[in-house]
């Protein structure tokens, strides 16, 4: 088949490859002239593990290619997906500006009928709107699916090409057929198709969301109890995590969720129930209880190093998650912005989202080149993100670079028994703390990465 994919964001470029390896013609579009010219020299502008060798590979092939020109891009192709940003809106909810522009060029310059597929994140109801729009723009038919995205940064591929399952909704049966044609080498390897509603599939997405988002808030909730009374939350993690009605994922405690989608999916569902007179109270603590996890975050590192002028922190790791150079609503932000208001001095390294985060912060702190470069005379290690480099790290030599002696891991990542035996004083995320030198009692041989 013949595919546009308007945007060539993390979900542009990502769908629009593992589209084209599974046969079709792609044309990826995207409205920056500077990201299509860098993508036509084979420069893939975003980090994801795997995308720019698959890429590679499918221009190659001639599956794949790069436009600024929606117009022919959509004239070219009977399906178009919509892969453009939804930010959030001034009062509450999405911009769904991008969107509007997007679908309503396509169907204005249709030359016959079209499938536009929303890909991008919307809240319910927002497929009918857009219908009626596109309606009135076009005098072809043009069907209006929604093709929710669940991919995670980091393992967008793996995500894409083996789903858990895939949400088709459409209000005809010629949409659901489409979408089943786009998709059927997945469907034909036996991953799971769910066909529905289109509202039901923009809630599907929201609520998913909106329920991994609350399983970490829950976590996050947990820890402050579990660190006060001496409870061990990945101990916790695990006797729940392994109950089948509850399961293991994304109950990780740590300095609180970050990234493009958390905060402005579950900020959107609250704005939504509000405009239908449902106080959302359960919904309402999600962002809460995340805020209050950074805050307490950065309040325990400047308590401990009371009494020191102007301490020093070497904070490790920016991005909102490890495997990725995306730094949106990154935690790192607010505990930066908490630390410097405290009064301490920030030395930072990532190894992907060092640019992303200058462009941002500034010279507000200073930048490492690695992390012996961060830790050197450092009063404390703030670990933010949990990149494999700096679990692996040799807590002799980091003990040795420091001044202090405090390591604050906010992912609770660490070997904390490697740390505390260099000398160290390991304090975690709801997690007893090692003084220098002691042990964890009563350890059940938990692996707590990840
Ligand atoms: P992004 O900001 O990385 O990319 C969006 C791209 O669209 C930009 O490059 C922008 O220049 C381009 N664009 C905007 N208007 C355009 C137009 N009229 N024509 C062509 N290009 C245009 O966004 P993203 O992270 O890829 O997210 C896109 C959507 O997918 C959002 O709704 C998001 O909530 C959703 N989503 C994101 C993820 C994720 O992991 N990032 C996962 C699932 C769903
Ligand atoms: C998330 C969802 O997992 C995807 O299914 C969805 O498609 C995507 O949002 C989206 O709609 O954009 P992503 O934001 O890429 O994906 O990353 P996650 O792996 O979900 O992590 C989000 C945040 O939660 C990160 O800051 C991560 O560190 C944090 N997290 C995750 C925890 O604190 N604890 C956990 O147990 C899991």
């Amino acid at each position: 088949m013949d595919i546009a994919v308007i945007g060539c964001g993390y979900v542009g470029l990502v769908s629009g490859v593992c589209l084209a390896s599974l046969g079709h013609k792609v044309i990826a579009v995207d409205v920056d002239e500077a990201r299509v010219k860098s993508l036509r020299e084979g420069i893939v502008p975003i980090y994801e593990p795997g995308l720019s060798e698959m890429i590679k590979n499918e221009v190659a092939n001639g599956r794949l290619s790069f436009d600024t020109d929606s117009v022919r891009a959509a004239r070219e192709s009977s399906t178009i997906f919509l892969a453009v940003g939804t930010p959030p809106a001034k009062g509450g909810g999405y911009d769904l500006t991008y969107l509007y522009t997007a679908a309503e060029q396509a169907a204005k310059n249709a030359n016959g009928p079209k499938t536009l597929v929303i890909k991008s994140t919307v809240n319910p109801g927002t497929g009918s709107k857009l219908a009626k729009l596109v309606a009135k723009a076009s005098t072809h038919r043009i069907e209006v699916v929604n093709n929710p995205e669940f991919l995670r940064e980091g393992t967008a591929i793996q995500d894409f090409m083996q789903p858990d399952r895939i949400v088709f909704g459409a209000a005809s049966a010629e949409g659901i057929a489409t979408l089943r044609e786009i998709y059927q080498p997945l469907i034909d390897k036996g991953f799971a198709i769910f066909s529905m509603s289109r509202e039901s599939a923009e809630m599907t997405k929201f609520a998913a969301n909106a329920m991994l988002a609350m399983r970490i808030s829950f976590m996050n909730e947990l820890s402050q109890l579990a660190q006060t009374i001496g409870a061990d939350i990945e101990s916790v993690r695990v006797g729940i995590g392994t109950d089948a009605r509850i399961g293991p994922g994304f109950l990780k405690a740590g300095v609180g969720y970050g990234g493009s989608c958390f905060p402005k999916d579950v900020q959107a569902l609250v704005h939504q129930m509000k405009t239908i007179g449902v106080e959302p109270l359960l919904l309402s603590g999600i962002e809460q209880v995340n805020f209050r996890q950074k805050m307490t975050y950065a309040k325990n590192i400047l308590d401990a190093l009371k009494g020191i002028e102007n301490p020093a922190v070497a904070l490790w790791g920016l991005a909102f998650k490890s495997d990725t150079d995306d730094v949106r609503e990154a935690p790192a932000f607010d505990i930066i912005r908490a630390l410097l208001e405290g009064g301490a001095t920030i030395k930072a390294y990532d190894p992907q989202a060092m640019e992303n985060i200058k462009k941002v912060v500034g010279n507000k702190i200073t930048y490492a080149k690695g992390v012996a470069d961060a830790t050197a005379g450092a009063d404390a290690i703030a670990v933010i993100t949990d990149w494999p480099e700096f679990i692996t790290q040799d807590w002799g030599k980091i003990a040795k670079l420091m001044k202090g002696k405090h390591v604050f891991d906010g992912r609770n990542c660490l070997a904390s028994g490697k740390v505390s035996a260099a000398g160290l004083h390991y304090h975690a995320i709801g997690r007893p703390e090692l003084k220098p030198g002691e042990g964890r009692p009563g350890s059940m041989g938990i692996v707590s990465a990840g």
